[in-house]
């Protein structure tokens, strides 16, 4: 296993379950440090636009390989963030829509749509200093970092901040898909630290997380959170 970054590059891997916070924690902690920032999620719901625009089934998982392997997928840095582009257009706009919130995570269960979006992240991870998010960032994508974290919330506040966003999303559903698959799964990884963000607004999740990189000797010396709890290797 290699940990795919750059010899000096740092990987700072943030996973967790829909709507727990860690896209807005993602950003601000890479604000913070003036590292890139890279929402896999936002990727995998790219590819799932494309590939309802292309009018092919979210189960058609050898048509979509067919067609992931086929389309221009570049990629760029826009304001600190990384994105990518589908055939030359920016697929943001439609990324947060009812259609691809149905349908993301049955075309993220597939291997070679994962395959082709892992190497793209690593690829990232070879030329900057990143803060990572996703579902499988600290377990499969960046093993090696020593840097993981898991934001969790309760499934009620999460289903509530997702509403307050003003969108129509089944977290459960999409909790269970991703939870259950059998490419790369939803889980806590083994020596991640673990965030319960239920009763903490963002900028105290990422002061968590600094104070933690701090005592793992990312920046200096130690120091002792009681809200953060590691995960068992
Ligand atoms: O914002 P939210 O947490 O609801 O979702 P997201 O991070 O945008 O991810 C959307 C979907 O992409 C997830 O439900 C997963 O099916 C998939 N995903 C994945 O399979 N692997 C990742 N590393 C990130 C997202």
């Amino acid at each position: 296993m290699t940990n795919s970054a750059g010899p000096n590059r740092r990987v700072i891997a943030i996973d967790g379950p829909a709507a727990s916070g860690k896209s807005s924690v993602a950003r601000a902690l890479a604000t913070r440090l003036g590292f890139v920032s890279v929402n896999s999620g936002a990727m995998y719901r790219a590819i799932t636009w494309h590939v309802l625009d292309r009018g092919l089934q979210p189960h058609d998982r050898e048509g979509i390989a067919r067609l992931v392997e086929t389309t221009n997928l570049a990629t760029n840095l826009h304001e600190g963030e990384w994105r990518i582009l589908i055939e030359g257009a920016d697929p943001l706009p439609h990324l947060r829509t009812l259609r691809v919130n149905e349908a993301v995570s049955s075309v993220s269960s597939i291997p070679r749509v994962r395959e082709i979006l892992v190497a793209k992240m690593r690829a990232c991870a070879r030329d900057y200093d990143v803060v990572v998010e996703g579902r499988d960032i600290g377990s499969v994508v960046f093993p090696r970092t020593p840097y993981k974290y898991y934001v969790d919330a309760s499934p009620e506040i999460r289903a509530q901040r997702r509403a307050a966003q003003g969108q129509r999303d089944q977290i459960a559903v999409r909790d269970h898909a991703d939870s259950s698959r059998s490419d790369s799964p939803l889980t806590v990884a083994g020596g991640a630290w673990v965030i319960d963000s239920s009763s903490l607004p963002i900028e105290a999740v990422v002061d968590e997380i600094l104070r933690r990189l701090r005592a793992q000797s990312f920046f200096g010396p130690a120091a002792k959170s009681s809200r953060i709890t590691r995960a068992a290797r």
